[in-house]
């Protein structure tokens, strides 16, 4: 029935029309649909939640980072880009609903917070989050905060600033796979944009860089700097167990070198690096940045991830392929792998030229207990519970 006027109609009008006449139909005519092909919930816009906005907006605006952030010259270094974006309450609030609306997507399933996890940093449990598509992405879910210093977005570095990136997934295929053209007049159409988009912007109307600018707001405000390693800093580690301990000296020794990588306040690097885990990564499936150079010496070349909040955020490394942190010391420890261009760090007396034998540190038992433990140490449960990061739907 209606299949004439359904094919000239746009999906979303299309599951209005299935709502009313077959839902209709199926009323009086009890049995003309089959009750399991019926859609879910999740196919009509009508009936989603709306979201539940707070009578004060968040202050988002008013919170910073700490000045040894603010005044750290490597990490105003890193940040020097995207600096100019103000953030509003109003942009930022208006940023928080698009980012958990799943009416972003094509068929009103997914949104960023679906595969962006508050819980988890805004990363994802799944090794290979899954979109609208229902096929895995072949790259793990980052976390999302203190975005401010990441210039370079992707585990291939492959965009260049936030604003650039935030529209990727709604159109990617497997992700949210809207097309872009239609989602401003989508967004029209719900009744609470218009007065948000007005609120942060002046006027109601919806386009792009709005979307974008106020995503770019939100994600921004997401600032992460409030862990018990933190704490420690401030007063020397007086709670830090003997295994803590332990574990922040071997991060922070020289042998080990993580923190020639994963370094400064932010615990990361703008600098992408191979760390050894495949021989050969593009035969492997994955060149990462290799894959869009095509030069050798960027082969399993990837983004140097903060390792802020890392015990909330497994699986690890670009693929997901270790589940736990104890896999991970285990690799760095015994198993890092031959290639041609392996980050000299990664070399028994850690300079000299890529491609070096690996070391193996041979960590003791109780050495990679405390190398966890101290990772562990990293995490902020301030941002997994925020309610100013989280769904309103
Ligand atoms: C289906 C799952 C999925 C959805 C939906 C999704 N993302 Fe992602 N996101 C990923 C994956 C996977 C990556 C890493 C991809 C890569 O590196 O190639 C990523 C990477 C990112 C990054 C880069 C982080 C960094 O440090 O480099 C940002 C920022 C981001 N997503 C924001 C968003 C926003 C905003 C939305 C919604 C508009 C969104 N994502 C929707 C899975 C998802
Ligand atoms: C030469 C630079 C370098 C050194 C040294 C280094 N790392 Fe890494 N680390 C990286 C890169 C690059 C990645 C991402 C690699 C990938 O996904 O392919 C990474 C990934 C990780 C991850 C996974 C993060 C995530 O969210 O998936 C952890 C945990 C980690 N490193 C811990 C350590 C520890 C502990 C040490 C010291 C034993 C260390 N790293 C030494 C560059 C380095």
């Amino acid at each position: 029935m209606n299949t004439k006027e359904n094919s000239t109609l746009k999906p979303m009008e299309w599951t209005r029309v299935g709502l009313f006449s077959c839902g209709w139909v199926f009323f009086v005519l009890a049995g003309c649909v089959k009750e399991d092909s019926l859609p879910t919930s999740a196919t009509f816009p009508e009936v989603l939640a709306l979201p539940n906005l707070p009578d004060t907006l968040y202050p988002y605006a008013e919170s910073t980072f700490p000045d040894a952030w603010l005044n750290d010259p490597a990490l105003a270094l890193f940040g020097g880009f995207g600096n100019d974006i103000t953030i509003t309450n109003e942009g930022a609030a208006l940023g928080r609903v698009l980012f958990h609306d799943t009416r972003l997507s094509l068929d009103n399933s997914v949104s960023c917070g679906t595969c962006h996890r508050q819980a988890a940093a805004f990363s994802d449990a799944a090794v290979g989050s899954v979109g609208i598509s229902g096929i895995p992405l072949s790259r793990n879910t980052p976390g999302l905060f203190n975005l401010r210093y990441q210039r370079r977005l992707f585990w291939d570095m492959r965009v260049v600033g936030l604003a650039n990136q935030v529209l990727q997934p709604i159109g990617h295929p497997d992700e949210m796979g809207m097309n872009l053209g239609d989602l401003p007049g989508k967004l029209e159409g719900l009744s609470y944009y218009p007065p948000l988009f007005e609120a942060a912007f002046g006027d109601p109307s919806v386009n792009l860089d709005r979307i974008a600018d106020a995503l770019v707001q939100f994600l921004r405000s997401i600032r992460s700097y409030s862990s018990r390693y933190d704490a420690g800093l401030a007063h020397g580690f007086p709670d830090f167990s003997q295994s803590e301990l332990l574990g922040k000296d071997i991060f922070f020794r020289g042998d080990t070198r993580c923190n020639q990588c994963h370094s400064g306040l932010n615990f990361f690097s703008t600098q992408p690096f191979i760390n050894g885990l495949e021989l050969d990564y593009a035969a492997a499936g994955d060149g990462g940045i290799g894959a869009l150079t095509g030069d050798a010496d960027d082969d399993g070349r990837f983004k140097t991830v903060s390792l802020r909040n890392v015990g909330l955020t497994a699986p690890y490394m670009h693929d997901g392929r270790f589940s736990t942190l104890r896999e991970v010391v285990d690799f760095y420890s015994d198993s890092i792998r031959h290639h041609p261009y392996l980050d000299e760090r990664f070399s028994d007396n850690g300079i000299g030229p890529p491609g070096q034998e690996p070391y193996r540190l041979e960590l003791t038992e109780a050495e990679r207990i405390g190398l966890v433990d101290f990772l562990h140490t990293l995490s902020d449960t301030a941002i997994t519970v925020d309610p100013a990061f989280s769904s309103p739907f």
